[in-house]
C-alpha cells in the first residue's frame, strides 16, 4: 500500500493542469467516489491494526495533496465559488446614500452655532411630571396658559404627562447645578393637536438657558441676534415684540426677517417682511427660586424654539406633515445638505 500512495504523490506532483477540461478529469481521477483515492481508502479499511497509525496519516496527506491542488487549479479556471471571474478593475455598483433627515441638521446646527459662544447641550425625559412641565415654572395650578399647550397626561395619574415643552429641562437643570449655567436642551415634545399642515402632536424644541450674576436683557438680545445671523446670514434683521410666558418676565417674541423676500414683503412673510421663531425673556425670579437659585444674586435668560418651524424658514418646507411621513422623495433633497 505505501508503495501504491508514493507513487500517486509523485503522479500528482507531476500532472499539470491547463484547462478547465482538464481540472475535471484529475477531480475525476483522483477525487471522485470511484477514483484512486477512494480506491486506496477502501483497500486500507483491509490492512493489520499494526499498520494503519503509519499508513493513515500517508493516506491523508495524499488526499490533502491531490485537494489543494484541485482547489487551487479551480481558483485558476473558474474563480472562487464556480463563479467565472469578471473584470476586477471595473467599479463596484454604487450603494445609495441616506440622508439626515432635515429636523436633525437643524438641531445639528443650532448646537454648533451655540457652542460657539459656550453653550452645552443637556437632555432631559419626555415623560415628564407636573412640576417640571407647569408648577416650576410658575404656571399657577388653575391658570389658562396649562390650556394653552394641549396636554397629554397619562390616564389614572394626572401627575405624569408628556412634556409639552423643553421648558422643563430648564427645571432639571436649575435644580441640580449651580450658576453659572449656560445650557441648551433639545428634545420631543407633545400637544394634543389635531395633524394638519400647521400643527402636529409631535414636535422638536430647543430650549436654552443662561443664568450669572449681572445677565440683563441686552446679553438676550445680542445672543438671538447671533443666532438669528448665523443660522440665516449676515444681513438678517431681528426684532422683538412683547408677550408673556409664565416662566419669563419680561417676556418676549422674536421675528426675523423674512428668508424669502429678505424683508420686502412676499406671500411666505403676509407681506410683514418678518418671520416669527421663538420665544423669550427674562427668567422669572419665581422660577429660580423654586428651584433654589438665588434670585437677589442671579438673574438669567431663557428662550425656546421650534425646530419644525426653523427648518420650514430655512429649507422653504410648507406642511409640517412631510417631517413625519418619511417619504424618501422627501428625505433625499437633503442628502448634499449633511
Ligand atoms: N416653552 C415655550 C413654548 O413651548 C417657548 C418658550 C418661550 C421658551 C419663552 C422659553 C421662553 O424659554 O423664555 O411655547
Amino acid at each position: 500500500m505505501l508503495e501504491e500512495i508514493l507513487k500517486l504523490q509523485s503522479l500528482i506532483e507531476q500532472i499539470v493542469i491547463s484547462s478547465a477540461e482538464e481540472l475535471e478529469q484529475f477531480r475525476i481521477q483522483f477525487l471522485g467516489k470511484k477514483g484512486r483515492l477512494a480506491a486506496l481508502f477502501d483497500a486500507f479499511k483491509q490492512i493489520p491494526a499494526a499498520d494503519k497509525k503509519m499508513l493513515g496519516s500517508r493516506l491523508n496527506d495524499l488526499k490533502n495533496l491531490a485537494s489543494e491542488k484541485y482547489l487551487h487549479s479551480k481558483i485558476q479556471f473558474t474563480g472562487p465559488d464556480n463563479q467565472v471571474i469578471g473584470d476586477l478593475t471595473l467599479p463596484p455598483d454604487s450603494i445609495p446614500a441616506g440622508s439626515r433627515h432635515p429636523v436633525s441638521l437643524i438641531r445639528k446646527e443650532i448646537i454648533s452655532i451655540f457652542s460657539k459662544i459656550g453653550y452645552t447641550v443637556a437632555e432631559g425625559p419626555e415623560i415628564e411630571d407636573d412640576w417640571h412641565v407647569f408648577s416650576g415654572l410658575n404656571f399657577p395650578l388653575e391658570h389658562p396658559a396649562r390650556d394653552m399647550q394641549d396636554t397629554f397626561f397619562i390616564e389614572k395619574d394626572p401627575d405624569i404627562l408628556l412634556r409639552t415643552h423643553t421648558s422643563s429641562v430648564q427645571v432639571r437643570v436649575m435644580e441640580v447645578s449651580k450658576p453659572p449655567i449656560r445650557k441648551i436642551f433639545p428634545g420631543r415634545v407633545f400637544r394634543n393637536e389635531a395633524i394638519s399642515a400647521r400643527a402636529h402632536c409631535i414636535f422638536h424644541q430647543i430650549e436654552g438657558l443662561y443664568i450669572d450674576k449681572n445677565v440683563s436683557f441686552a446679553d438676550l438680545k445680542q445672543t438671538l441676534m447671533f443666532f438669528a445671523r448665523e443660522m440665516f446670514g449676515e444681513k438678517t434683521q431681528v426684532r422683538l415684540r412683547p408677550s408673556f410666558f409664565p416662566f419669563t418676565e419680561p417676556s418676549a417674541e422674536v421675528d426675523v426677517s423674512c428668508t424669502i423676500c429678505g424683508g420686502s414683503g412676499c406671500n411666505v412673510c403676509k407681506y410683514t417682511g418678518f418671520l416669527e421663531i421663538l420665544g423669550c425673556g427674562m427668567v422669572d425670579p419665581n422660577v429660580l427660586e423654586a428651584s433654589s437659585i438665588d434670585s437677589g444674586i442671579y438673574t438669567g435668560f431663557a428662550f425656546g424654539m421650534g425646530l419644525e418651524r426653523i427648518a420650514m424658514l430655512k429649507y422653504q418646507i410648507n406642511d409640517l406633515r412631510l417631517y413625519f411621513e418619511n417619504d424618501i422623495r422627501f428625505l433625499n433633497q437633503f442628502i448634499s445638505s449633511y
